[in-house]
């Protein structure tokens, strides 16, 4: 097992001490970082003792310590799951041949850029929900949001590491860069569009960790299956954590649909008026939002046809999620069937090889894990006497990039007209006056144990605390 330096200025189990040179670069980079959350993170809260996990070491079993900590003084780390020295490369061409321990040349900048775009959702997603904590339904409800910024900012050391470590001068550019965009800026954006979008309210934010930390998740599977270990040991810590992102994404959707559900059986009503008027967001509004962070999420795994996830694939940079599930680790000989549009209202199947259509193979894995929730939340639905269904939209539902981009379709993925689109659109994307709706609900709860009138409470507390502790001392 790796050994952990937790007593370093920078807590790592990489040996930082050892190299001198890579140590004094990252200590460099430190106070850059710290400038980047004291001006773009939650700020606000920047004095108050916050309830949080902090990751100490890799170990199963004891990963991670709790307490009170001020937000600007946690300890991000640089940690990395263990080793196994005997650990092959599981896909592509170099199959079976030892993993590496430095980057090839050749591959370098497919690598750098694999590295660099992860690296920047991380700092993009505390950028976006920077101003949350203000409006939050609970104590509960805004430690979890400063749970989430704070380990998205330690997966930012994690890349960070990486490019320091590995990629020279190149690398420490980029980790300034991951630094100086900024999410939804006009001049320097964040790289992938879900990461500039805003989320200015609680309903948006749960939709984000449930759809798009589930994004991430399936990418840091794909690089958790890596030729490169370092990156692949990183992300498989890296998913460690983000195990929580999606909880609090799929907990406070199924919060938001009990509440309303609560207030459907007190006013006797499913009108979204009656549900409104009450102080709840109706079902519609909730599928609405559901439709838009999911297809936009979807977005983010690329095109279906991929000639660059191909050559990943073939070069073992980047694997399938659980790589081990599959018995054809080439896939050569395999066709993958895609469903395309064909001329001006109809569509097709196109036969492409495996390895150009990874990046839907990924996709696939993905929206299966989505719908995992939605069956949750549709049997408290259904237990409460209600036919309504949430659902999940077709793939080729409001998509910005792939073979559907732009093609006008309704939710099942039926394709109609381009006015016939523009006319249904408002039932099923948010509309001003639902976003109008949520903020008008958001409004600031935090003495402990109380919360607000749109959501229900947790079922339980974070590390068997009541769920009525003081999570955040304001
Ligand atoms: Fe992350
Ligand atoms: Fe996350």
């Amino acid at each position: 097992m790796s050994s952990v330096n937790l007593s370093d200025r920078i807590p790592n189990n990489v040996n930082l001490s050892n190299d001198r040179t890579l140590q004094r670069a990252l200590e460099h980079w430190q106070p850059r970082f710290l400038n980047w959350w004291d001006e773009m993170g939650p700020k606000e809260f920047a004095q108050n003792d916050v309830y949080l996990r902090t990751a100490v070491g890799v170990d199963a079993e004891g990963w991670a310590s709790y307490g009170y900590v001020k937000m600007p003084d946690y300890r991000w780390g640089i940690f990395l799951a263990d080793a196994d020295p005997e650990r092959k490369i599981g896909f592509g061409d170099f199959m079976g041949q030892p993993v590496w321990q430095q980057v090839p040349g050749e591959f370098r900048s497919q690598f750098r850029r694999l590295i660099v775009t992860q690296g920047d959702t991380e700092p993009a997603s505390v950028e976006q929900q920077h101003l949350l904590g203000r409006v939050c339904p609970s104590l509960y409800d805004l430690r979890n949001l400063f749970q989430v910024n704070v380990e998205e900012g330690r997966h930012l050391w994690a890349m960070v590491y990486l490019l320091h470590a590995y990629f020279g001068r190149d690398g420490r550019e980029e980790a300034e860069e991951l630094l100086a965009r900024h999410s939804g800026d006009v001049d320097k954006p964040r790289i992938l569009g879900t990461f500039n979008e805003p989320i200015d309210d609680w309903l948006s934010f749960f939709c984000f960790t449930y759809f798009t930390d589930r994004d991430g998740k399936y990418q840091l599977k794909s690089l958790a299956e890596s030729a490169f270990d370092p990156l692949a040991r990183t992300c498989r810590f890296m998913l460690t954590e983000e195990a929580h992102h999606m909880f609090v994404g799929e907990t406070g959707l199924g919060r938001v649909i009990r509440r309303t559900l609560e207030v459907m059986k007190e006013t006797g009503s499913d009108d979204p008026a009656v549900i409104r008027q009450a102080g709840a967001m109706d079902l519609p509004l909730i599928q609405r939002y559901i439709n838009f962070w999911f297809t936009s999420s979807l977005d983010l795994f690329g095109s279906e046809v991929s000639s660059n996830a191909a050559s990943s694939f073939a070069n073992g940079i980047k694997g399938r999620p659980d790589e081990s599930l599959y018995s054809d680790h080439l896939a050569l000989n395999d066709m993958f069937e895609l469903a395309v549009p064909v001329g001006d209202d109809g569509q097709g199947t196109e036969s492409i090889p495996m390895r150009n259509a990874m990046n839907e193979v990924a996709r696939v894995a993905y929206v299966k894990d989505c719908g995992m929730g939605l069956k949750r939340w549709n049997m408290m639905i259904q237990r409460a006497g209600h036919e309504i269904e949430l659902t999940l939209p077709s793939t080729r539902f409001n998509r910005g990039i792939g073979a559907w981009a732009n093609v006008p379709t309704d939710p099942t993925g039926r394709r109609i007209s381009a006015e016939a689109y523009a006319q249904s659109l408002s039932t099923w994307l948010p509309t001003e006056a639902d976003r109008a709706h949520v903020r008008s609900l958001m409004q600031r709860v935090v003495e402990p144990g109380k919360i607000a009138g749109w959501l229900a409470p947790p079922d339980r507390g974070i590390n068997n605390q009541p769920s009525a502790y003081e999570y955040v001392k304001l």
